[in-house]
């Protein structure tokens, strides 16, 4: 008898066996059994072992279940030996686009768009961290008490975050951002009330004509999404440069080089860091740099090569309005360590930044561009900015945001250079329309 089959079968509680203790029992004594089998994947060979190793064991533990019960306790098990055990049928549901562990009794997803608690548990602390070390040491990672919090990215692309005790204090959590296998494109944007066309369009126009664009937005709230979309505009000729810490843009242009930070997987290991590869990509003659998100002394060289050249450039921050997501570059440009006084970095950001999109996170769930923001220069020490769009919220119906896109009513500062790259945006682009007394819609 090996060390797994003397393993002893949790015992009987007063509504019978414990599911998912039984559960992990059965799934460790197949796996045990099967270590001689490869790497254990879906494929319909390991399927067919590890469902001839449950039924022996099954008979072993006298457990009788009737076939349709038996089959779904069967593909929990698999999911336990090849998958990431409960976390496995919500990263099969293609509504979730988040999966949140905190601690092994609690498990919540955000569903079309939606936050909600899912029955899904973890037998204990134990299982969590079971699975944590089965998603980090297939990439050389590890995470334990002196390395408590791991970045991760699962074989999809989904984006994973990881943080144990003594950091974690209710028991070990997980963040999976699910890698979303469509990806959105404008259109899907402008179906799903993101946008409408008339701003797609003005957008469109700004990143053609090379104006350095700074998405900013709450967690959550589509800026990955919409600095992909934004980035596909870009024309085919041109060179782009990506640098993330966890690839997630998919572009679809032939001349893209992807560039991905590298964290230690062992003491002593070198880090690379968004700023050591902005900073390197530079020399690597890029038309456009496409940074994933601003949140370091990246700021700073953001904003230098924005202002020696490099236009076109864009990045994500994380901030919750146009003005706010400038003080956050102000922030981290401080942070940077140069020793430079606020009305520089003030001057640098007026001159590097042309545009803002604002996006958020409605309370329905759905992700609007709330604000389209020209950066239009400083004014003593102020940076003057411009609304050219906004979304006008207008309460709720059935739970659904009601509101319109409405433009602010002033005209681009950048038509002219819209035009020099042959985009003729009427001046009634940025006007705003009233209902005239006849019903019909007038501009004004
Ligand atoms: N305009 C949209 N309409 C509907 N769903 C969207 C939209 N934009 C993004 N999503 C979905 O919302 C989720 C979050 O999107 P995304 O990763 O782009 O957000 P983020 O702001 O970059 O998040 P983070 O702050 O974690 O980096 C994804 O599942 C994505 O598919
Ligand atoms: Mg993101």
């Amino acid at each position: 008898m090996n060390a797994v089959q003397s393993l002893a079968i949790p015992s009987t509680n007063g509504a019978g066996r414990d599911r998912i203790q039984l559960k992990i029992w059965l799934a460790e004594r197949i796996q045990s059994s099967m270590s001689n089998t490869g790497k254990l994947t879906r494929s319909p060979e390991i399927v067919q072992i590890a469902y001839e190793r449950f039924k022996q064991a099954c008979q072993y533990a006298k457990i009788n279940l009737p076939p349709e019960k038996e089959d779904v306790f069967f593909n929990e098990v698999l999911d336990e030996i090849v998958g990431l055990g409960p976390l496995e049928q919500l990263m099969r549901d293609e509504f979730v686009s988040d999966i949140m562990v905190n601690g092994p009794k609690m498990i919540f997803v955000e569903k079309r768009g939606k936050i909600e608690e899912v029955s899904a548990e973890f037998a204990d602390d134990a299982h969590v961290l079971r699975v944590i070390n089965k998603i980090v040491e297939p990439l050389g990672r590890q995470v334990n008490a002196t390395s408590p919090t791991v970045d991760a990215r699962l074989p999809d692309g989904s984006r994973v975050n990881a943080v144990i005790p003594p950091c974690a204090i209710d028991g070990p959590t997980i963040a999976i951002r699910k890698f979303a296998k469509e990806r959105l494109e404008i259109k899907d944007l402008i179906n799903y009330g993101s946008l409408n066309q008339v701003m797609a369009d003005y957008l469109q126009a700004c990143v053609v004509s090379k104006l350095n664009i700074v998405v900013s937005g709450g967690t959550g709230s589509g800026k990955t999404t919409l600095l992909n979309v934004l980035s596909s505009f870009i024309p085919e000729k041109d060179r782009i440069i990506t640098i993330e810490d966890a690839a997630e843009l998919s572009l679809n242009q032939r001349h893209v080089v992807r560039l991905e930070t590298k964290t230690p997987s062992h003491e002593g290991d070198s880090v690379v860091t968004i700023r050591n590869l902005l900073i390197n990509s530079l020399r690597m003659r890029p038309d456009r740099i496409v940074v994933g998100e601003c949140r370091g002394g990246e700021a700073l060289d953001m904003l230098q090569a924005m202002n020696t050249g490099h236009d076109g450039s864009m990045t994500t921050i994380h901030a919750n309005s146009p003005r706010d997501s400038l003080s956050r570059l102000e922030t981290l440009v401080l942070m940077a360590g140069m020793d430079l006084p606020i009305q520089t970095v003030r001057k640098q950001i007026a001159s590097a930044i042309n545009l803002v999109v604002q996006l958020s996170r409605m309370r329905d769930g759905t992700r609007k561009i709330i604000q389209v923001t020209e950066i239009a220069g400083t004014e003593g020490d102020t940076i003057v900015m411009q609304d050219l769009f906004k979304f006008v919220d207008q309460g709720e119906k059935n739970g659904k945001v009601l509101g319109e896109f409405e433009p602010g009513g002033l005209r681009s500062q950048y038509t002219d250079r819209l035009k020099i790259y042959g985009f003729n945006l009427s001046p009634k682009t940025f006007m705003k329309t009233m209902p005239s007394t006849n019903g019909d819609t007038r501009r004004r």
